[in-house]
């Protein structure tokens, strides 16, 4: 399946999908092209270092719905099926979610259903949350609310702070992110009143 990441910063996570493709653990995704929404996103640089396709498209002073417009439209070109948010810092407009409805997937560094949004890791040390992880999900019209596909966890201790409690999570991000999005290209994710099973055939 023709597949297309959308980030906004670092692209560790792009990065996990492309190891992960390299390495022959994505045999049916085809990672065709890297879409960021600000110029100065290293994700690109991890694009040319790959040769993958980029295209910057800023959506700073842009409406929610022009700027999802301008994607849908690249996506369209380059017939992409799947969509791939890795921290991508935007939040998406109902018709784009409407276009590729159950075919995008978002990381989030919590377990859903706690802690939402972008502040997830802050949220946890000062819930006095004793535990955290990540989540991989498909993406809905809420914010960090649609059916969850996989989750890892990890113990949060006395002395975590956000950036310690980020980096004891984020190589479990790096994990199951290709694992959902190799069950989701091979098809073997279905979902039913908002829950994901994953068929073993
Ligand atoms: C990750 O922690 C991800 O869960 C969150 O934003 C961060 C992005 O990191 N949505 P990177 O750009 O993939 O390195």
């Amino acid at each position: 399946m023709r597949v297309a990441v959308l980030a906004s910063g670092r692209g560790s996570n792009f990065q996990s999908i492309i190891d992960a493709s390299k390495e022959n653990k994505l045999p049916n995704c085809k990672l065709e092209l890297l879409i960021v929404n600000k110029k100065e996103a290293y994700a690109v640089e991890r694009a040319k270092k790959h040769n993958i396709a980029y295209k910057i498209i800023e959506s700073k002073n842009k409406k929610r719905e022009d700027f999802d417009h301008e994607m849908l439209e690249v996506l369209a070109k380059n017939k992409i099926e799947i969509v791939v948010l890795a921290g991508f810092m935007r939040i998406l407009s109902k018709p784009f979610i409407t276009k590729y409805k159950n075919r995008i997937i978002n990381i989030h560094p919590s377990l859903l259903p706690l802690h939402p949004g972008a502040h997830a890791h802050r949220d946890v040390i000062k819930s006095g949350a004793k535990e955290s992880g990540c989540t991989v999900h498909f993406v809905d019209e809420g914010v960090d609310t649609g059916p969850i596909i996989m989750q890892e966890t990890v113990v949060v201790d006395k002395n975590d702070n956000e950036e310690t409690l980020a980096a004891k999570i984020l190589p479990l991000e790096h994990q199951i992110f290709p694992k959902a999005l190799h069950l989701l290209t091979s098809k073997k994710l279905e979902i039913k009143e908002g829950k994901v099973t994953i068929r073993s055939d």
